[in-house]
């Protein structure tokens, strides 16, 4: 029984030292000391030695088992020990590593666009509001003047929602909608999306941008939007900049007109941006119809006032030279960056 012993603690040394996991050891010390196990089994069955016996392999017996639980608890613990210093090496960070580069983005050339247009006519003391976008068909037309046949309202250029909302098919609204928010005098403009039943090409595009401007006060005059809008024109594309007002027709103002400027990248001369003509047309612009300062509840008597509209694409494709209006939708990452 002694020998047994001796080849049970033997032989559980040389399973320790091949065990390779904190679980291997415990399968060794259920194997030996468990209630099954081997070391377990002989202490039972001294039961049946002679009492001189007894004494002398119950003494060896508890050494063995005092033996081998040391060993199993060292070497549990040199084993969670190397798992440990596994673990943290397998997890390492390498602090010298260079971190990684995040490319820093740019506005939308549209959105830079808004903001220099924004910036011009805030700093002549303008105030930027705003309109929805999802707007009413009495806002985006009769408010403004263009009667139940104008030809805008046809189903084929707006995209109507029911027959009495529709998406705005210009900034024009916000007009009406500023009248009847605030007493002139008011200076304000209004940039935002609109949207018309287009078919996409090089200059057409079914969503597009707009800023809107009205300016309403006692004894506004033409006078007072020819200054104005010669001085962005100049703000815009440079202090030579000429302006030419053309008559045209609009339904909310009277009179009207088209703004031209002197082609800032010939100077006049005639080129390829603008067609050989030295003209570049920018923007609509008139005298507040009466009809539509009556519908924003403004005496017409004491007050008169000016509109604008200017199209942002048109003005970024000038300024920019981009050819192609459907540039500015694509989210080409190679188009965007040159707007650093
Ligand atoms: N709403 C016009 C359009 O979309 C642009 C415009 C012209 C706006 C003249 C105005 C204006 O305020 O006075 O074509």
């Amino acid at each position: 029984m002694q020998k047994q012993l001796i080849t049970i603690l033997e032989e559980t040394k040389n399973q320790l030292s091949e065990a390779d996991s904190p679980e291997a050891v415990e399968e060794i010390r259920v194997r030996v000391l468990g209630k099954k196990g081997r070391l377990t089994e002989i202490l039972r069955s001294m039961g049946g030695l002679a009492a001189e016996e007894r004494k002398t392999v119950g003494k060896k017996a508890n050494e063995v088992r005092a033996e081998i639980e040391s060993l199993l608890e060292a070497r549990r613990k040199e084993l969670n020990l190397l798992k440990k210093q596994a673990q943290l090496a397998a997890e390492v960070i390498d602090v010298t590593e260079p971190g990684r580069v995040r490319g820093l983005g740019v506005k939308h050339p549209v959105t830079q666009t808004i903001d220099e247009m924004s910036k011009v006519f805030m700093n002549m003391g303008f105030e930027v509001v705003e309109g929805p976008e999802v707007e009413t068909v009495f806002m985006n037309f009769d408010a403004l003047n263009a009667g139940p046949n104008h030809p805008s309202r046809d189903l084929t250029d707006t995209f109507y929602i029911t027959d009495k909302t529709l998406l705005r098919t210009q900034t024009s609204p916000v007009q009406v909608r500023t009248l009847l928010s605030k007493e002139p005098p008011l200076k304000v403009i209004s940039p935002g999306r609109v949207f018309r039943c287009d078919t996409p090409d090089a200059t057409h595009s079914p969503v597009f941008h707009q800023v809107e401007g009205l300016v309403v006060g006692e004894g506004i005059t033409m006078a007072d939007l020819k200054g104005t809008l010669s001085e962005f024109a100049r703000q815009m594309f440079g202090s030579g900049t000429k302006t030419k007002f053309r008559p045209h027709h609009f339904p909310f103002t009277e009179p009207s007109a088209e703004v031209d400027v002197s082609c800032f990248k010939c100077g006049g001369k005639g080129c390829k941006v603008c067609k050989g003509s030295g003209w570049i047309e920018i923007l609509g612009c008139g005298m507040v119809h009466p009809n539509v300062l009556k519908v924003g509840g403004v005496d017409t008597e004491k007050y008169t006032g000016f509109a604008f509209g200017i199209g942002v694409e048109r003005i970024a494709m000038l300024k920019y030279e981009v050819d192609d209006i459907r540039l500015f939708y694509e989210n080409d990452e190679r188009f965007l960056k040159q707007f650093k």
